[in-house]
């Protein structure tokens, strides 16, 4: 366990091994963060993944018995936060389980034989002795139900999802974790989670943090802030309010016999000759979720293909849908690609990329037959130019 202040304890659970997270690549792994709040009442936030429950009870039990928990806040009911609650009932046979309205829902759906659980509502308050715990919704942070938790005595910030990094680590705090490593995966957090929600979460710092003094952010994965909290916020605004890198692209494709790669590298060039910062992502070799992290602040995303069974190859398709859910808005797109005879791919690759909001297209998608020529070449150079003086102009 680990003390955040006198009484307030970190119990959660690390999962070191996990690479998968719903299809997001977690290459550090991740923890489930649970507090447990000892007081008149005794409060535990969040539990952890089913399989995780033992070391959490080894935590918990560090400090108290947990037969003697009294509330068990279930902040959100997706079950690498909620998986252990039913394990941990049988325990705590007298605690009383509390959600948010479509927690109280999510949780009845979840787990079938739990039906006590009592409603809490936005900016209500939880006495639990000499402290208060205030509750603040956080739907669609990521699911309907998410909701944080303020104690106004310790001011500390019980964020649930929003600020969560996938980390496991020893080390429990911002100042004592490299600094980039944290604020990397901070932004594939967001960038893989959080990205369609910015309003959402705009609404929710101006609800939560704006009005509380905050010393302490402790969110439900990895790290928590004590140190670095006014980084964090920088960070998120940008992300939440789609504030771009004007001099960032994104080329991501995938190839067949190397015309499409050539095409990319030519359109590098010709974006590097502008004074556009250029990430080449190739889906053979590249996961989409850290494609996605790159893309988080980029002005331009060019997407290349060949033609393959008369549509976009299959990596190109995997990574479409994952980025169409994630909707990133207001960006420069360009389609390109080779093909053999028929030419779908390309064109649609640049229906797909026309669905997406406030997205501009200075340039037609641009695609060649079979090998590119030279003058294939030269003309990917310029519409590199083309495509890196638009940005910059912008
Ligand atoms: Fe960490 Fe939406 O669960």
């Amino acid at each position: 366990m680990t003390e955040i202040v006198p009484n307030i304890y970190w119990v959660g659970g690390v999962d070191w091994s996990l690479r998968n997270f719903h299809g997001y690549q977690t290459e550090e792994g991740s923890s489930y963060n649970a507090y447990l709040i000892i007081d008149e009442k005794i409060t535990l936030i969040d539990t952890v993944k089913d399989h995780l429950f033992e070391e959490m009870m080894e935590r918990i039990t560090e400090i108290v018995d947990p037969s003697k928990i009294d509330y068990i806040i279930s902040a959100h009911s997706e079950m690498d936060h909620s998986g252990a609650i039913p394990k941990l009932l049988a325990v705590a046979k007298n605690a009383k389980l509390i959600a948010s309205p479509n927690g109280v829902k999510g949780l009845k759906k979840h787990f079938h034989n739990i039906t006590d659980i009592e409603e809490c509502h936005e900016g209500m308050v939880l006495n639990t002795g000499k402290y208060n715990l205030k509750f603040y919704l956080q739907q669609m942070i990521h699911w309907p139900d998410n909701m944080a938790v303020y104690l106004e005595e310790e001011k500390i910030l019980f964020s649930n999802d929003a600020f969560g990094q996938h980390i496991a680590s020893g080390f429990r705090w911002d100042d004592e974790y490299p600094h980039s490593m944290l604020f990397h995966q901070l932004a594939k957090y967001y960038a893989n989670i959080v990205l369609p929600y910015g309003a959402k979460v705009e609404n929710f710092i101006k609800r939560a943090i704006e009005p509380n003094e905050i010393k302490y952010i402790c969110p439900a994965h990895g790290i928590m802030f004590r140190k670095y909290i006014d980084d964090l916020l920088s960070e998120y605004t940008k992300w939440m309010t789609n504030t771009l890198d004007p001099k960032k692209a994104v080329i991501v494709y995938d190839s067949m016999w190397k015309s499409t790669e050539n095409m990319a590298s030519q359109l590098e060039r010709g974006l590097d000759n502008v004074g556009v910062r250029v990430e080449i992502r190739s889906l053979s070799y590249c996961h989409i979720s850290n494609v996605m992290t790159d893309i988080l602040d980029a002005s331009l995303i060019i997407i290349g293909t060949p033609t393959l069974n008369n549509d976009y190859m299959p990596t190109v398709s995997s990574f479409l849908t994952y980025m169409k859910g994630l909707k990133p808005e207001g960006r420069v797109g360009f389609a390109f690609g080779s093909h053999g005879w028929s030419g779908e791919g390309v064109k649609n690759v640049d229906k797909v990329l026309r669905t997406l909001k406030d997205w501009e297209f200075p340039l037609d998608a641009k695609q060649v037959n079979y090998v590119p020529t030279e003058s294939d070449l030269k003309s990917m150079y310029e519409c590199g130019q083309t495509l890196g003086r638009y940005i910059l102009e912008k």
